[in-house]
């Protein structure tokens, strides 16, 4: 080759090859769920659909940038600057989106993290220092101005939902003792707006899962539990929309949830500028958390995520994330068993002759799991005594549990069992034995709930004596579920055995070492599944379904009013882990008289149990609940683990309420339909289903209720999508449930 044709050889080869080194770098960029530009000192998150991305400003201080849609690989985010602000009102530290803000400095905005030192100074100004990407996880390192007092942010991405996991890892490497009276897991941020408002849930003991509209408007909303628990009053989630409109299937929606399951707090605060703000973690009220030199605190981890796809989407991410990243069982836990539970049959009035025989109707209907519930041990005939007594009753099970439970294996069941493990009645030998191990204020009175008192389980032999209890009886029956339940909130929250400035700990400890005897029980037994029950639903978080496999939302099992609970329990909560049980007619809640179809609609639309008495129910009524169990087996994992739409709601004395969920695989689509109250001759709306494939042919069948006369029996996705199908309900407390199964076509 001449020299010439050389050199041109050479260009060529030389383009080709940086044309190769470009689209790798931009390949790997793409490909990269976390970046740092040094340049510009952003850090930047995408997943498929999520952008999040915050600055160092120039006082070394962090600074969200965005957070939202996904931005494209090319658009290099500005740097970040402090808010110029007004420098004697409103300065720049406080009108400046600070990613985790401690407080000192002029800070008036809710603070991440607030401190004091044992000699009085309060001052925390933090600063970047380093950060380490590895994977999906960024750690980000911050130091005080002054002192080696040491915050590490840790960020965790799920690339298929884009929800961000954060926490925080507070450290005091100074010489001196250092107290933390507040810490956030985090703090999320949103741009100033005058239209955004806020979703979050709400309730009462036998009424949880309200949900809340509200308007963001300058000052602040707290969400909290003081109680010690996560609570029924307020559920550690949120969700904010901008735009007023709150449609189901598009719009932007940010939100979240904390990993908490003991006092909470999350503010939700309009700053002067309109930004907005939501900070969560620990709840500061009557905390404290006393940090000797060397020592260290960890906080929850508090997600969030974006979707323009509005609410609906947005709880379909979140049922998402929580049966793949968030359940012990994750990421594909094994779908619920179909159980029965003998509460509101039996009360206290257990034994085994009459368990046995509600074990042998129980199966008749197709029923997985028997469980027998509170009364079986100590001296436990009413909610009085025997609480914390965890030895068989003698009397009502002369035998132990084994013939019960070999009777259940025998009926081809599982066998659950009912406890209580962090609660003592005063009339117990546990309470006679250690009247010291509940919380209490020496001297003072001793406020029960429920007849009942509080093991303090942050002592450690509390911990070890109720994990001992647990481990025995899980070793000595073969029992493959625990009903978890936790029957009153905190009062008198004190633990005299520490010193006075250690007292306060107890919010954290309690529940560190409630998710350590539940990680150990798990580890050594695992093959047990534990639900989590509170009174109903008074501790369902994403902390406690970390460790549990499936939640009691309320004890209020009315198939009406489950219609609304059901449905705010689902804006952040997977249907996978919503227990749902078939009780009686009239129910005990409100008297209201249902029929055994529409009471067994309303539980298949979350994880189906059946509470009744079995020995009230006719022939007519076992096969009826027969086929229905039946049915539902065949439609449980597009219940659980499919893709629930939200068709129309219960909500606001809705005289209707529709749900929808779509298989994984898009094989199948159940429709759940109720009407409340037929009025004035109106037909049924039309019901318009979503998340069909559109060129997909279904078909439909009917579980109960029947479409109109002339409703096609099959057509494509887009027909049911657009068109929609109107059903023939009429009458008070009807129900229908029509199934429609993809018979070709499509993807
Ligand atoms: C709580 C639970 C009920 C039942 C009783 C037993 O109220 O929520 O389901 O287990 O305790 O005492």
């Amino acid at each position: 080759m001449n020299p010439a044709a050389f050199a041109l050889w050479w260009r060529a080869a030389a383009r080709w090859l940086l044309a190769c080194v470009l689209m790798g770098a931009a390949f790997i960029a793409q490909a990269q769920t976390i970046r740092y530009d040094a340049a510009t000192r952003v850090f930047r998150i995408d997943t498929d659909a999520v952008s999040y991305a915050f600055g160092v400003n120039e006082n070394d201080q962090l600074q969200t940038l965005y957070w939202g849609a996904r931005l494209a690989a090319g658009d290099a985010l500005p740097a970040a600057h402090t808010n110029e602000g007004n420098v004697s009102f409103d300065p720049p530290e406080s009108t400046s989106l600070q990613e985790y803000a401690g407080w000192g400095g002029s800070l008036y905005v809710e603070p991440d993290l607030k401190l004091r030192y044992a000699n009085g100074n309060r001052d925390l100004v933090l600063r970047y220092v380093s950060h380490r990407i590895d994977g999906n996880r960024l750690d980000v390192h911050l130091r005080d101005i002054r002192q080696p007092l040491d915050v590490t942010l840790h960020y965790v991405v799920d690339p298929a939902t884009g929800i961000i996991g954060r926490s925080a890892l507070i450290e005091n490497h100074t010489k001196q003792a250092v107290t933390i009276d507040s810490v956030a897991a985090a703090s999320w941020n949103l741009p100033a707006g005058e239209d955004y408002s806020l979703r979050y849930l709400t309730g009462r003991w036998a009424g949880e899962w309200q949900l809340q509209t509200r308007a963001i408007t300058p000052g602040n909303t707290v969400l909290e539990s003081r109680r010690g628990s996560t609570g029924h009053e307020n559920n550690p989630w949120f969700a904010i929309e901008r735009g007023g409109e709150w449609a189901e299937n598009h719009g932007d929606v940010w939100f979240g949830a904390l990993a908490w399951s003991g006092s909470w707090r999350i503010t939700v605060e309009q700053g002067v500028l309109h930004q907005v703000r939501v900070t969560g973690g620990f709840n500061p009220f009557d905390f404290a958390w006393p940090l000797a030199p060397g020592e260290s605190l960890s906080t929850p981890v508090f997600y969030a995520g974006y979707t323009s796809g509005g609410i609906g989407e947005a709880s379909r991410l979140l049922h998402r994330f929580e049966l793949t990243q968030v359940l012990p069982q994750q990421p594909k836990p094994r779908l619920r068993p179909v159980l029965y539970n003998s509460w509101e049959a039996t009360n206290f009035a257990v034994d085994q002759a009459g368990q046995e025989h509600l074990a042998e109707l129980a199966a008749s209907i197709g029923v997985e799991r028997f469980v027998m519930d509170d009364g079986w041990f100590g001296a436990r005939n009413d909610d009085h005594a025997g609480l914390g007594d965890w030895v068989v009753n003698p009397k009502k099970f002369p035998h132990g549990l084994k013939p019960l439970i070999d009777k259940v294996h025998a009926l081809g069941m599982d066998f659950g069992l009912w406890v209580e493990p962090e609660m003592v009645n005063p009339d117990s030998d546990l309470y006679r034995a250690h009247p010291d191990w509940v919380l209490n204020f020496t001297g003072r009175p001793r406020s029960e709930g429920r007849n009942q008192l509080v093991l303090n389980l942050a002592r450690q032999d509390v911990r070890d004596y109720v994990l001992k209890v647990l481990d025995d009886l899980l070793s000595h029956n073969d029992i493959a579920f625990l009903k978890w339940d936790y029957n009153r909130n905190w009062s008198e929250p004190g633990w005299p055995q520490v010193a006075p400035d250690q007292q306060r700990k107890v919010y954290v400890a309690y529940v560190r070492n409630l998710y350590g005897i539940l990680a150990e029980l798990r580890k050594r037994h695992p093959h047990v599944e534990i639900e989590s029950c509170s009174g109903g639903g008074g501790r369902v978080d994403l902390g406690i379904l970390g460790h549990t496999d499936e939640v009691w939302p309320s004890d209020n099992t009315d198939p009406f009013d489950r219609l609304s609970i059901q449905d705010g329990f689902s804006y952040a909560y997977s249907p996978a882990v919503m227990m749902a049980w078939v009780t009686d007619s009239p129910n005990w809640v409100n008297n209201r008289r249902t029929s055994l179809d529409y009471r067994f609609l309303s539980s298949m639309q979350g994880s189906l149990g059946i509470g009744a008495n079995l020995l009230h129910w006719t022939p007519t009524d076992f096969a009826t609940a027969k086929n229905y169990v039946a049915d539902y087996k065949a439609i449980r994992a597009s219940v659980q683990h499919g893709r629930l739409y939200r068709l129309l709601s219960p909500r606001d004395n809705s005289p209707h309420a529709v749900t929808e969920s779509v298989a994984q695989d898009g094989a199948q689509a159940v429709l759940f339909a109720f009407l409340q109250a037929s009025q004035m001759k109106y037909p049924y709306p039309r019901v318009r289903l979503q998340g069909l494939d559109p060129d997909a042919r279904y078909r439909w069948r009917s579980l109960h209720g029947e479409p109109v006369a002339g409703t096609l029996a099959e057509a494509s996705g887009a027909y049911w999508m657009h068109h929609g199908i109107d059903l023939a309900l009429t009458g008070d407390h009807q129900a229908a449930a029509i199934v429609f199964d993809r018979v070709g076509g499509g993807q």
